[in-house]
């Protein structure tokens, strides 16, 4: 493990050292298409043209990326009064019927209720159970590591600085897009599942290949320090984990691109529409979708791709929900 930690850091140094870039390990300056970069830089304000600055400034890799609002950072209740003291809290004895009901909630529910109430009761017990009443990173827990390929990590559930994946691998170079600094783990489930995915797609004419895999807490710390110096905290943290809160940490993520598309631009490709049909059954979900905004806290990202399994990621795929809805619902323990 202290190897690959060492192989990580080399390598990202050694290109930051070889560019003299400012620190972003993220950076892929060779898997750029000619498209992106004049998409990034132009100013025209067709719809196409909003969502390619958008996801430009998600993970802009570029000091030239304009830097647009993209979602306001902020959960359902964020959008509401915060005037909790002049609510009258609304009767939740019928929430009592929900399986993940918590007692000690109550009356959490109760206001959350109060200030969202065309939600249902399973709307409102998950979402409170998750924690989106309250603001992203409020009372964040420690990511319960024994839920395994389940395990969430969001923002309100964080991994130790130290954690790192015991059983990863790297994924078949020949599934790597060209030019990505450092080398792609995934924890060795999810590999072997991804390669299963790529293949599946290369039968079917997709070239689906892979940009950012596992990425420690220090790299992470870089990535987001990064962003956070040319957009801000709050603008960052619409497109950017904090350290500790990154999925690309767990070695169940990949981010993923075409030979043709960088990532930015992935969301146009008949790949992505492939992915979006068939990621499930390789055990994959799109975890930052554009309906999810209000509960993921990130802007959309057709390139994140998250490892859960097949069971979990097809129920998530036909019932429409987040992987936090799917956690707090099945895996959470009360
Ligand atoms: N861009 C995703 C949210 C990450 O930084 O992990
Ligand atoms: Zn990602």
């Amino acid at each position: 493990m202290k190897r690959i930690i060492a192989l990580l850091a080399g390598f990202a140094v050694t290109t930051c050292i070889l560019t003299g870039c400012t620190p972003d390990p993220v950076q892929d300056p060779g898997t750029s298409s000619p498209e992106e970069i004049t998409s990034s830089a132009s100013e025209a304000v067709s719809s196409e043209e909003i969502q390619s600055q958008a996801e430009s400034s998600q993970e802009a890799p570029s000091q030239t990326v304009s830097s647009k609002p993209v979602v306001s950072q902020g959960n359902p209740s964020q959008f509401v009064s915060s005037e909790t003291t002049s609510l009258v809290l609304p009767d939740v004895t019928d929430l009592k019927d929900q399986p993940h009901y918590r007692e000690e909630l109550t009356k959490r529910y109760a206001t959350y209720k109060a200030k969202n109430p065309k939600l249902t009761n399973e709307q409102i017990v998950t979402r409170v159970n998750i924690g989106l009443d309250q603001p992203y990173y409020t009372g964040a827990t420690p990511t319960d590591l024994s839920d395994g390929i389940l395990m969430v990590v969001n923002k309100y559930h964080y991994l130790p600085e130290d954690y790192q994946p015991e059983n990863m691998e790297l994924v078949d170079k020949k599934y790597w897009s060209v030019g990505f600094p450092v080398p792609l783990y995934m924890q060795m489930e999810a590999k072997l599942a991804f390669e299963s995915l790529c293949e599946g797609g290369l039968a079917e004419g997709m070239t689906i290949l892979a940009r950012s895999g596992f990425r420690d807490y220090a790299f992470q710390k870089r990535i987001y320090n990064n962003y956070v110096s040319m957009d801000g905290r709050e603008k960052a943290d619409t497109y950017s984990a904090r350290p500790g809160y990154s999925e690309h940490q767990t070695g169940l993520a990949m981010d993923v691109c075409t030979d043709t598309h960088g990532y930015l631009q992935f969301y146009k490709t008949e790949e992505a529409k492939w992915v979006k049909k068939n990621a499930h059954t390789y055990g994959f979900i799109i975890r930052y979708t554009e309906e999810d905004v209000s509960i993921t806290g990130y802007s959309a990202e057709a390139w994140h791709l998250r490892y859960v399994g097949v069971e979990a990621a097809t129920y998530i795929y036909e019932n429409g929900i987040t992987f936090d809805e799917y956690h707090a619902r099945f895996v959470a323990q009360n």
